[in-house]
């Protein structure tokens, strides 16, 4: 404010000067020359003591200072992805918006045509931005949204995105904005600047990939459930025997919940909401009164064929309330804590060689971040969990000698979390079989329940670092009761006979 009126006194003092000469012309008219001398020497002083001023004040307020960018905040906004199609498409856009300011400290305004703001990460441009003109006021600040669309196919394309997101969780990127303008002081002083700012962002891509579910059983802490896997096939390939003899099991063991490992609709999942496949291999299938419990179910790879997020829709549960069906989630109940993995986005071929087949990628694009959230959200469940029994539940197995065999991506991505978290069973499905392998470097027992109907496929290799300690190639199921103290499992034959068993208790269970 107190500038403001020191500009004032400024342009009456330039015209000042013009007064003097009339008056000295006056005096020149008188002839009086000592007079004139005293008054020349006056008007010289006027001059330099306005030049002085002048000088200082150029120097000082006038002074075009240039105007200060900030960015005060960047916000990801949501991936836009495409709803109401199943096709895969290669990538979709991120887009960032960034709250940026210009400062303009002149006592002139300050007007741009144009700003510019691009990103980078790693040297390599991976957006760009272009703001609208403007102005900012004297001593003023001027706030922008501008926003950034990072064309994600670059981004997840670079090599270093990977170990970079281990390492932190954050996305580390360089913007650099560009404001070009003029600050015009008086109509007198003019002057072009281009502001350029240099900025480093890190932004933080962590999201809660895991949702929580609880379950309350009996007061007595013990749980007991089934886990079948691979099975929706409208009742045939003895669906409909297995699912008889669950019920029989179920009923005998007093079953909490029922555990689905994934490919729960053949061959291409559910067409939509609507499917009546959803009654034909479900509901009206699993029938029986023991079974009209929670089914806790993931995805399969047969079921990203079809209209993935239709089996993720709560709406099927007005048709069979059973139906509890998420991409990836945690169970707490009393003495175990499950961990349900959304596997299938962990396999390099379904994205590198489809072949004919179409994936209902939707949900999962950038791809990297998806698997690297999901990873760190699943370490950091583990760690919280305090319960006696942490069961990692996926659709792909870690460790199988069946048809697929082990599931590399898994081995190398999955697998290092649960060993550092203590886990105690991972168990799956996609092989059509029934198998328990245990190996030398951990605790983890793995169990393979896949053979919910479709099976003898007549694949049983050997493995050369792990245990097979069973392995059955036919129809059938698991069973598992859980006490704080003890754990075990058996596998049915299409018959429900028990065709091997194996129980743990918390004492050994320490010691090992
Ligand atoms: C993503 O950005 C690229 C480049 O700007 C554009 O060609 C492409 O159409 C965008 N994709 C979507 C899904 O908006
Ligand atoms: C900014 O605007 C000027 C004209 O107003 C134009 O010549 C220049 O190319 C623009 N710069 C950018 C980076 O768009
Ligand atoms: C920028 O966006 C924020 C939040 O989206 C909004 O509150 C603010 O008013 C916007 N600023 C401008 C200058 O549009
Ligand atoms: C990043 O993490 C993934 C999966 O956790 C792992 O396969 C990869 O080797 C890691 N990369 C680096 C550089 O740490
Ligand atoms: C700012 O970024 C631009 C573009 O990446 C680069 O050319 C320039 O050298 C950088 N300046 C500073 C001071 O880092
Ligand atoms: C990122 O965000 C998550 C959830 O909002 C938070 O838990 C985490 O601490 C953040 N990470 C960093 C490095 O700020
Ligand atoms: C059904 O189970 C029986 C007994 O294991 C087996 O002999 C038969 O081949 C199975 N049927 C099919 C279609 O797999
Ligand atoms: C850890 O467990 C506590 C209590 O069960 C829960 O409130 C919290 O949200 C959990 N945190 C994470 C990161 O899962």
């Amino acid at each position: 404010m107190a500038d403001k009126e020191q500009v004032r006194p400024l342009a009456p003092a330039s015209i000042r000067p013009r007064s003097d000469d009339e008056e000295t012309a006056l005096y020149l008219k008188k002839s009086h020359r000592t007079k004139c001398i005293k008054c020349c020497g006056c008007i010289a002083a006027l001059f330099v003591i306005l030049v002085i001023v002048l000088i200082i004040l150029i120097f000082t307020v006038f002074k075009v200072k240039d105007p200060i960018i900030k960015m005060n905040s960047v916000k990801v906004n949501k991936l836009d992805l495409i709803t109401g199609t199943t096709t895969p498409r290669p990538g979709s856009n991120m887009s960032l918006t960034a709250d940026v300011s210009v400062k303009n400290p002149n006592v002139a305004s300050f007007k741009y045509s144009n700003t510019t703001t691009a990103l980078y990460y790693r040297g390599t441009a991976i957006g760009e931005a272009r703001g609208p003109p403007g102005q900012a006021k004297a001593r003023k600040t001027m706030r922008m949204n501008v926003t950034v669309d990072i064309i994600m196919d670059t981004l997840t394309s670079n090599p270093n995105l990977q170990s970079d997101l281990n390492s932190s969780g954050l996305l580390s990127m360089t913007s650099f904005t560009r404001v070009g303008g003029r600050v015009k002081i008086l109509k007198i002083i003019k002057k072009h600047v281009i502001v350029k700012m240099n900025c480093t962002m890190f932004i933080n891509l962590t999201s809660q990939e895991l949702q929580r579910l609880e379950h309350h059983g009996k007061s007595d802490e013990s749980l007991s459930f089934l886990v079948i896997g691979d099975w929706g096939r409208g009742g045939l390939y003895n669906q409909s025997e297995i699912a008889f003899q669950m019920g029989r099991i179920g009923e005998k063991l007093d079953i909490d919940f029922v555990i689905s490992t994934g490919d729960n609709f053949y061959d291409n999942g559910l067409k939509g909401v609507n499917d009546p496949a959803f009654q034909e291999s479900f509901t009206k299938i699993y029938s029986q009164k023991s079974l009209q419990k929670p089914w806790y179910s993931i995805l399969g790879n047969h079921d990203y064929r079809g209209d993935a997020k239709a089996q993720l829709n709560p709406m099927l549960r007005k048709i069979d309330s059973r139906w509890i069906c998420l991409r990836s989630f945690t169970l707490n109940t009393g003495s175990a804590d499950f961990f349900f993995m959304d596997t299938t986005p962990f396999v390099d071929v379904y994205f590198t060689d489809p072949e004919e087949r179409v994936y209902d990628w939707r949900g999962i694009y950038p791809r990297e971040i998806y698997l690297n959230n999901l990873l760190k959200d699943l370490d950091s469940a583990l760690r919280n969990s305090t319960a006696e029994w942490k069961i990692v539940v996926g659709h792909h197995a870690i460790r199988s000698i069946s048809h697929h065999g082990d599931t590399q991506e898994l081995i190398d991505q999955l697998l290092p979390v649960l060993e550092m978290n203590g886990v105690d069973f991972y168990v799956n499905g996609h092989d059509h079989c029934l198998q328990r392998i245990s190996c030398p470097d951990n605790r983890i027992q793995f169990l393979t329940s896949g053979a919910g109907s479709k099976a003898w496929r007549g694949d049983d290799k050997k493995h050369d670092k792990c245990a097979v300690h069973f392995f059955y190639d036919g129809q059938g199921f698991m069973s598992m009761q859980l006490k704080s103290t003890e754990a075990k499992m058996v596998f049915y034959d299409v018959f429900g006979q028990p065709i091997h068993q194996w129980s743990v208790s918390r004492m050994l269970h320490s010691e090992m």
